[in-house]
């Protein structure tokens, strides 16, 4: 019999929530800074982790967006996708849909162009050698207004045949979807799939309207739709995948522990719900940390970890066929791993 950790980190999976530019560790960060001859505001790296300690996410993203300034090049970007999906691998993931946040860099100087084909050289990478595949995800930034979301669209004609979607993240509270309407129908119409980060700290009327007003493939995080019996029924009926994050929402203060994460009574309701790292290098944990603590905590059973594995595929962007073979390799390892020890 396997242990619970040997057990998810071989089980086959996706990640459909993770910021690229949340996987850059602080080693990395000072790696970085010093082949770019840019000067940090913390002295080491123990000072700089001792800084991850956030009351909200806010407190957060302002550390995330000063420590993007280290991200230059093309090679920077490329360097920084390969790192995540090494990790990632040895996690057991074998599709990931990637964010990033091209505001929080053409505002920087660095062109889109850079920022894109380094990331994409990455994940092409990725692909040959270790057999993980991935999709880009454009995600606005939601704190700018809808102008500037309509100017990044443009900027990335060039890319978007490479570029599966676009969602929306930031600063949540005071920034609903409805601002968005306009440029996630453009999107649309050119194409994209559509996602949008909802219910982490805002509203459940947030979640209404990124699906009434954006009309979205997925919800990412979701966690307050379960203030709204009324929402959750449509997001059932819908069978609308939940991109959830469990640290993040520790270290966020979402929830106060991971005893009470609502994941399971996500599951016992029938919410499509997966499992998924947000931004590992500030939260604690990768794609396989997540699982294995929120498992733990709320003593997911095996038949738990399976839904949620499944989960993660018919939630991707991947077509049919490809989500048909992720599912029967699901099967297959279950099969031969009959019971957690
Ligand atoms: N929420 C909103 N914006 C973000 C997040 C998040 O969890 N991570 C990176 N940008
Ligand atoms: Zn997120």
């Amino acid at each position: 019999m396997v242990s619970l950790p040997d057990f998810i980190r071989g089980l086959p999976k996706a990640e459909l929530h993770l910021h690229i530019e949340g996987s850059l560790e602080p080693e990395q960060m000072f790696e970085f800074a010093k082949r770019n001859a840019i000067a940090l505001p913390f002295a080491s790296v123990e000072a700089l982790r001792a800084a991850y300690d956030f009351a909200n996410l806010q407190d957060f993203l302002d550390i995330y967006y000063q420590g993007a300034d280290v991200l230059r090049t093309e090679a920077d970007f490329r360097d920084l996708a390969l790192a995540y999906f090494h990790r990632v691998a040895a996690d057991g993931a074998r599709h990931v849909e990637l964010f990033f946040d091209p505001q929080t860099h053409t505002a920087r100087g660095v062109p889109f162009g850079v920022v894109a084909e380094g990331l994409l050289a990455g994940m092409a990478q990725a692909q040959r050698q270790l057999g993980v595949s991935s999709k880009l995800i454009l995600c606005f930034l939601r704190h700018l207004d809808e102008d500037a979301a309509f100017a990044t669209l443009r900027e990335a004609e060039p890319w978007l045949d490479r570029i599966v979607g676009v969602g929306l993240d930031s600063s949540e509270v005071g920034h609903p979807p409805a601002k968005f309407a306009q440029v996630f129908r453009a999107a649309r119409e050119r194409g994209l799939k559509l996602v949008a980060h909802a219910g982490e700290e805002g509203p459940p009327a947030y979640v209404w309207e990124a699906l009434d007003l954006l009309h979205v493939d997925r919800i990412d995080h979701g966690n307050r739709a379960l203030e709204d019996d009324a929402l959750v029924q449509r997001l059932v009926r819908e069978k609308l995948t939940l991109t959830v994050c469990p640290l993040s929402n520790l270290k966020l203060c979402v929830v106060s522990d991971l005893a009470g994460h609502p994941l399971k009574r996500m599951l016992q309701l029938g919410l499509k719900a997966t499992v998924n790292a947000d931004d590992p290098a500030y939260f604690g944990g990768y794609l396989a940390e997540n699982w294995i603590a929120v498992s733990q905590a709320l003593a997911l059973t095996r038949e738990d970890l399976i839904v949620l594995a499944k989960n993660s595929f018919t939630g991707s962007f991947l077509t049919p066929d490809e989500v048909a073979g992720h599912l029967a390799a699901i099967d297959a390892y279950a099969a031969a791993q009959p019971a957690i020890a």
